[in-house]
């Protein structure tokens, strides 16, 4: 997913150029702009910790470009193609070292197991998403 911050850097066209150069083939795409219900849902395991405000009021800040990308081992793939959370552990070609010097705006997320993406990938692409009326285009 390309957070609000890579959309307002127009930076979305180079981080899917980067995830198609991987090997990654896009199997579904969508642009959306999270509520604030969208994104405590999205984010419920990190309730309760003290960056929560801040991740809330981050990713409801703008819109987002998610995207279902497929390859085997897709998961850790795709995370070692973003690099790690914190600025100082982020390896240099990955896209977060190569795009953000920030923890928070962080500019890309991906999901952490098979379990996380099948739950993630259908509060984006599936019923759910439709059926919350409040989440804006
Ligand atoms: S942990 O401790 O491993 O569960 O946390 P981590 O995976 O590193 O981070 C979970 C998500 O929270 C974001 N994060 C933060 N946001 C705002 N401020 C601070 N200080 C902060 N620390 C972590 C981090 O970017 C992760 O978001 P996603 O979207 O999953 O990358």
């Amino acid at each position: 997913m390309v957070k609000p911050d890579g959309v307002r850097r127009s930076l979305v066209g180079l981080i899917i150029t980067r995830i198609e150069q991987k090997g990654f083939v896009i199997s579904n795409m969508r642009m959306f702009r999270m509520d604030d219900v969208f994104a405590r849902i999205f984010y419920a395991e990190h309730d309760g910790r003290d960056f929560f405000p801040a991740l809330l009021s981050f990713m409801t800040s703008g819109p987002v470009v998610a995207l279902q990308v497929e390859s085997p081992n897709a998961i850790a793939l795709v995370r070692t193609t973003i690099g790690a959370t914190r600025p100082e552990d982020r390896l240099p070609g990955t896209i977060r070292a190569d795009f953000s010097t920030q923890l928070t705006e962080n500019v890309v997320h991906a999901s952490a197991s098979p379990t996380d993406a099948e739950r993630e990938l259908a509060l984006v692409f599936g019923d759910f998403h439709a059926t919350l009326g409040t989440v804006h285009e």
